[in-house]
């Protein structure tokens, strides 16, 4: 019997999209308002859902305060308020797009969580916009 459970998660950041191969005009039309030069902001909602079996002695799948105190060490902590082109290492070499931030995020919480669970991030960059990651 599988369960899931999910905590969410915020960091406000800022980014912007830009391929240096492009020329400017193609880097404006294709990333729109996320080319900015001057960099801008997204208040980014995360959601992290760890997937397994029930433990029988707890009754828990995974501590939720350990998870939530994983995503606050890993991921708000590196993140929040940050220029995510300039302030973290993770993305300077990657465009920190949605897509790009999710895998990331799980590549960060994967290699801390124990092997016997599943974990999927769902990224939203905005109310409308989200992207998921499961690993595959
Ligand atoms: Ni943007």
């Amino acid at each position: 019997m599988e369960i899931a459970v999910s905590r969410k998660a915020h960091f406000n950041a800022a980014h912007r999209l830009h391929i240096k191969e492009w020329t400017d005009e193609k880097n404006k039309s294709f990333f729109g308002n996320c080319n900015n030069i001057n960099y801008h902001g997204h208040n980014y909602d995360l959601i992290v859902t760890v997937t397994g079996e029930i433990d029988p002695v707890s009754g828990f799948l995974v501590d939720m305060k350990w998870l939530g105190q994983l995503i606050q060490e890993q991921v708000e902590n590196r993140f929040d308020h940050k220029n995510l082109n300039l302030d973290c290492e993770e993305f300077k070499t990657i465009n920190p797009t949605a897509e790009n931030i999710a895998v990331v995020i799980w590549k960060l919480l994967r290699s801390r969580l124990n092997n016997h669970l599943k974990l999927k991030v769902t990224l939203y960059e905005t109310e409308r916009n989200f992207v998921e990651y499961n690993g595959n």
